[in-house]
């Protein structure tokens, strides 16, 4: 599921489950990897409608994975519910906190993590020419709305402005629907409030 260099393998190759995973480029993982039967890497809804930055490379993400010498599949998903606090990080700058505006479905991670290793276990061959198969959650959010929801849910009352880059050539696909899904997406809950319900009660244990 993850393409970067030195981490250590989501599954391990060789170990029977045939599935992909990370290897650093040692004699012995080639030697495992060279059983693996199929890699299935999770990519970004709507990230081969972006210009720049991390969408662009996802799409290269996935053409590595279609076109290297293992089956490959892709499986595109929303953002997840867990992004909305890592932003409520990376935008906290004491008094106030900046969140990107963008319109999203967000998904639970858990809920993607399901689907993808229903993709590694299909015993279907992938189809010639079909569309990317899509995973989000249950219904449109506002990132800005999602982040001030969790905030208020934690008890945290610094403002939350929400942040448009007038110089980012993907403002228009960030603000305006790039990141939703298509009308073949799977879509799956839990939704985000209904996630944090849950969240919020496990971090309270
Ligand atoms: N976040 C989103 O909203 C979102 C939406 C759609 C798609 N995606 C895609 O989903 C993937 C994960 O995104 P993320 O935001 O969850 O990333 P992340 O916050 O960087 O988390 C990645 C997690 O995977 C672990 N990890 C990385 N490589 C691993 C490996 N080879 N074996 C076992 N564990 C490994 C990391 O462990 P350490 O903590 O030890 O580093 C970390 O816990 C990425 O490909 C991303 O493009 C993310």
């Amino acid at each position: 599921m993850h393409h970067r260099h030195g981490h250590r393998p989501v599954a391990r190759a060789g170990s029977g489950d045939g599935v992909l995973h990370h290897c650093r480029p040692q004699p012995s993982c080639r030697r495992r990897a060279s059983r693996v039967r199929r890699i299935v890497a999770v990519s970004i809804i709507g990230c081969d409608r972006f210009r720049a930055g991390y969408n662009v490379a996802k799409v290269e993400h996935e053409r590595a994975v279609l076109d290297g010498p293992v089956e490959g599949r892709v499986l595109r998903a929303a953002q997840f519910h867990e992004f909305v606090a890592q932003l409520l990080e990376w935008g906290n700058r004491g008094d106030v906190i900046y969140v990107p505006r963008m319109r999203t479905q967000l998904v639970a991670a858990r809920t993607v993590a399901e689907a993808l290793v229903d993709l590694a276990l299909d015993p279907d061959p992938a189809t010639a020419g079909a569309a990317v198969p899509e995973i989000a959650g249950p219904r449109e959010e506002e990132m800005v709305e999602a982040a001030r929801l969790l905030a208020s849910r934690r008890g945290d009352s610094t403002p939350i402005e929400g942040i448009s880059d007038p110089d980012d050539p993907d403002r228009d696909a960030f603000e305006g629907g790039g990141l939703l899904p298509s009308p073949h997406a799977t879509l799956g809950g839990p939704t985000f409030e209904e996630w944090l319900e849950t969240a919020l009660l496990g971090a309270a244990s």
